[in-house]
């Protein structure tokens, strides 16, 4: 499949990375279909899109009609007739690879058969969800930052098994859209961004759980220090704090107290209203 025989676009998830992504791919004028497991959660994702772009439209970043951008995004809940059109099939589910090579094992029976197939994965193994197909030279990730529509990057990560022309269709199609695409070409977990954003994080959460640094002081010397646009508390809130645990634990790796008490109280981060800060009665973070 080429670049320009993408015509119809599936993104499986309608939470803070699969509704921005179909923002984003809905914005360069293609038409695509949000898909997610409930009504309800379908229709979040539609209203946060909603949002968004009468957002970005009034401060002048988007120059289209918002009713025309939410005319070309159609939602749906059954994951067959969701994909059966699709040339390309990005994948936003929650970070379990059990979970993940479910829904490809599901995709690779019902989406045509020279679809591609995209995970957006944080960190998991894309040979390993590409093997739950018989098509894995189809199998690519595409990893894109939150918020999906103002982050310019996107990970174009080869499993093992991808062929050169999936990597440049799913390259090309990132620029089509936007975005700045990198080539990762090697599946190692975290990829480029995640390596080094996730010991970042965890750092700073085994500081907050030793009493090293409040929570503010944090994000204000990384912030005002460090020239970072957002601490690491205040991103993984944005990220989703339930995101970054399971991340790590799928990994293997140890997870600081602070992370396990948020997880815990299902204190996930502005999704949810309250994660190191609140969103729900306040302006969010407080430390400026
Ligand atoms: N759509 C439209 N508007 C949005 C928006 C969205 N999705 N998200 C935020 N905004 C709006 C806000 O409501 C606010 O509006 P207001 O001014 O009317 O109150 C405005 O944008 C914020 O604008 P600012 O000028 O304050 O901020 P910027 O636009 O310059 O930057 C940012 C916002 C891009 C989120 C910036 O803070 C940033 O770059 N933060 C770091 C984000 C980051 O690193 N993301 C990657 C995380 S890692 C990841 O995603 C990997 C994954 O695997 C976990």
């Amino acid at each position: 499949m080429n670049v320009s025989d993408i015509e119809r676009v599936t993104v499986l998830g309608a939470g803070s990375m699969g509704h921005g992504i179909t923002e984003a791919v809905a914005l360069a004028g293609y038409h695509v279909t949000m898909r997610d497991i409930e009504q309800d959660l379908v229709e979040e994702g539609y209203g946060n899109i909603e949002w968004s772009v009468e957002k970005l439209a009034e401060k002048g970043f988007v120059d289209q009609d918002p009713a025309e951008v939410m005319g070309r995004i159609d939602t749906e809940v059954d994951l067959e007739t969701a994909v059966q059109d699709a040339d390309l099939v990005i994948e936003a589910a929650p970070e379990r690879m059990s979970l993940k090579r479910d829904i490809f094992s599901d995709l690779d029976e019902f989406a045509p058969e020279e679809s591609i197939l995209a995970s957006n994965t944080s960190s998991l193994s894309i040979t390993e969800i590409a093997s739950a197909t018989n098509r894995p030279e189809q199998v690519i990730g595409m990893h894109f930052f939150n918020p999906p529509v103002k982050m310019d990057l996107v990970e174009v990560i080869y499993g093992e098994e991808t062929s050169d022309e999936t990597a440049q269709a799913a390259y090309t199609f990132a620029e089509t859209i936007e975005k700045t695409p990198i080539y990762v070409r090697k599946d190692i977990n975290g990829f480029v961004v995640n390596s080094v954003l996730g010991p970042f994080v965890n750092e700073a959460g085994w500081m907050v759980s030793e009493g090293v640094a409040t929570v503010e002081e944090i994000d204000a010397a990384m912030v005002h220090r460090q020239g970072y646009p957002m601490g690491p508390f205040e991103l993984s809130d944005l990220t989703g704090i339930d995101t970054g645990y399971h991340m790590r634990k799928e990994a293997g790796k140890e997870v600081p107290p602070v992370v396990e008490e948020k997880v815990e109280a299902e204190d996930f981060g502005k999704k949810t209203g309250k994660g190191y800060y609140d969103y729900e009665d306040s302006e969010g973070t407080t430390y400026e």
